[in-house]
């Protein structure tokens, strides 16, 4: 761009390119001033910026604080904040409830998209979602599971406590790595009617690090889709990471052939979706069996593994709770089942809380605003407006739970003083038509595993390592510790 005076008089003189880059300037500032002026959305609070720009928001996600950080603009603006220029997070009980509630006319937001070929964890379409989900629900009852894959879970949950107990005696185990090859193992042979037999190898294989990629990939490229073309970049452990979705998606054809086989021990949750599904004409593909699939291992493995371990974490950080929680298990007979842990009262209060406040995905389940638009907490929020409730921020409302920073499974075992918002409040596996399709196989793993730990690895202690800084959570979707570890010893234990 060259400036000239002339005659006094100043004149901008541009060449098309520059002159293109200032329009496209001009009119990047118009459309930044009219998203953030120009809607109802302006007297939403929030930080200026979130007005403008939803970049500082991304840099937050990228750093794995995105859960954090809004929690920090909820304590300092309000239960209705503006994110970003079209995002409005909320965490009041009543916008939560008509948000979530069934049939609210809220679908998943457009990022959803970004994880790949939609499944049930990603369709929109409430028909096409309605659909998938009765026909796969039919592998995820709470029956179903107890009948035909509780002792398939109680073998790898003794296995994983029986690796975790030896090398605790030996000096310290990684919770979080036991837990991790057991819940891939179980919810892998689950679909797969195969198991990783990580739990048995002891080493991570090739699916679970193709999967650690694909996980963080995904979450990268929901917020930042362009990245998506960094892999044509002829780097090959680039392209590696942005493979991914493609090895897990063809690992998935072992999911129609063992379904498909039928052999004994090969029969997987699909044996069951397929033959029902044949009946009554609601065709499953091959496809949607492959995708599916490798849906069930993404959403269930990490999950409750990661839960678990803040679940081991939290006890042992109260030796009085630990050892009412071991006294409690060990009156249990050695043939005891699923159904009679359900009934031990501090075994279940301690997943309670463990899940209000270590729930493995606590952040932002974006929605869209349902055409007419909304009014939120008094706020008019514009149709085709992100709107994103968080756990984290709802399960810590003082108002819903006294004392919400401190772990105290007590306030689950007297159910009765906890109000009725704050029952409907509680969300760790998401609320109303989207909620987790892997419930009961979660907390059926959540119970087991916990029930065995405490059986089997009395007097545990946290290792030096586990320090309340190493179990900090990083947020990518899921919460993690950020030392990616977690550990405890049972060396110099008086048996
Ligand atoms: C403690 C463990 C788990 C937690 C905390 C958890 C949490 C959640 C949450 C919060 C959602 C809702 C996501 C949203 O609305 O965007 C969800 C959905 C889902 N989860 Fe889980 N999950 C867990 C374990 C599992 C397991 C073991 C499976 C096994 C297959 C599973 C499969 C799914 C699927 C398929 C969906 C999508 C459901 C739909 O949209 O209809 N999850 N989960």
């Amino acid at each position: 761009m060259a400036l000239l005076f002339h005659q006094n008089r100043t004149f901008l003189h541009l060449t098309p390119i520059s002159a293109g880059i200032l329009l496209v300037v001009v009119c990047w500032v118009l459309y930044s001033f009219y998203h953030a002026y120009a809607t109802p959305l302006r007297n939403v609070p929030g930080p200026w910026y979130a007005k403008f720009t939803h970049l500082w928001l991304k840099v937050q996600v990228l750093g794995g604080r995105r859960v954090h950080y809004i929690h920090t603009l909820h304590q300092r603006y309000g239960s209705v904040v503006r994110i970003s220029p079209t995002e409005i997070a909320v965490a009041d009980f009543d916008s939560f409830r008509e948000i979530h509630k069934i049939k609210s006319g809220y679908l998943k937001s457009p990022w959803y998209q970004e994880f790949g070929p939609p499944g049930v964890f990603s369709m929109v379409d409430p028909h096409q979602h309605a659909k998938r989900r009765q026909l796969l629900a039919r592998g995820f009852s709470k029956s179903y599971l107890r009948q035909n894959w509780e002792h398939v879970v109680k073998e790898k949950a003794a296995m994983a406590v029986g690796k975790i107990r030896r090398d605790a005696e030996r000096g310290s185990a990684d919770v979080l790595k036991w837990w991790t090859f057991y819940t891939t193992d179980t919810v892998g042979h689950l679909s797969f009617g195969e198991s990783f037999r990580m739990l048995e190898q002891e080493e991570k294989n090739t699916y679970i690090h193709v999967l650690e990629s694909a996980l963080m990939m995904s979450g990268i490229q929901t917020e930042l889709p362009l990245l998506r073309f960094c892999k044509y970049l002829p780097i090959p452990s680039i392209q590696r990471l942005f493979t991914a979705d493609d090895y897990l998606l063809d690992y998935g054809t072992r999911a129609i052939s063992n379904a498909k086989g039928q052999e004994g021990h090969t029969s997987n949750v699909f044996s069951t979706i397929l033959a029902e599904s044949e009946k009554d004409g609601s065709a499953l593909s091959s496809m949607d069996v492959n995708l599916e699939a490798g849906n069930f291992i993404v959403a269930g493995s990490d999950t409750t593994a990661i839960t678990l371990t803040y679940l081991i974490w939290a006890v042992l950080k109260q030796p009085t709770l630990q050892r009412a929680l071991e006294s409690e298990v060990h009156g249990l007979a050695p043939g005891f089942t699923d159904a009679d842990l359900e009934a031990l009262p501090l075994l279940n209060a301690v997943i309670e809380e463990t899940l209000r406040l270590y729930g493995a995905a606590p952040a932002s389940l974006p929605r869209t605003t349902p055409a007419g638009g909304a009014t939120l907490n008094g706020y008019l929020i514009p149709s085709g407006t992100t709107v994103s409730t968080q756990a984290y921020t709802i399960h810590r409302d003082s108002t819903l739970f006294p004392n919400p920073d401190v772990f105290d499974p007590s306030r689950f075992l007297q159910r009765e003083k906890l109000s009725a918002n704050a029952v409907a409040a509680l969300h760790a596996f998401g609320a109303g038509s989207r909620v987790c399709l892997g419930v009961h196989l979660a907390r059926m793993e959540l119970r087991i595993a916990a029930c065995l730990f405490f059986r089997e690895c009395v007097g545990a202690r946290l290792a030096g390592s586990c320090t309340d800084e190493s179990m900090e959570m990083e947020n990518y979707f899921l919460i993690a510790p950020k030392s990616h570890r977690c550990e405890i010893t049972l060396a110099g234990r008086v048996s």
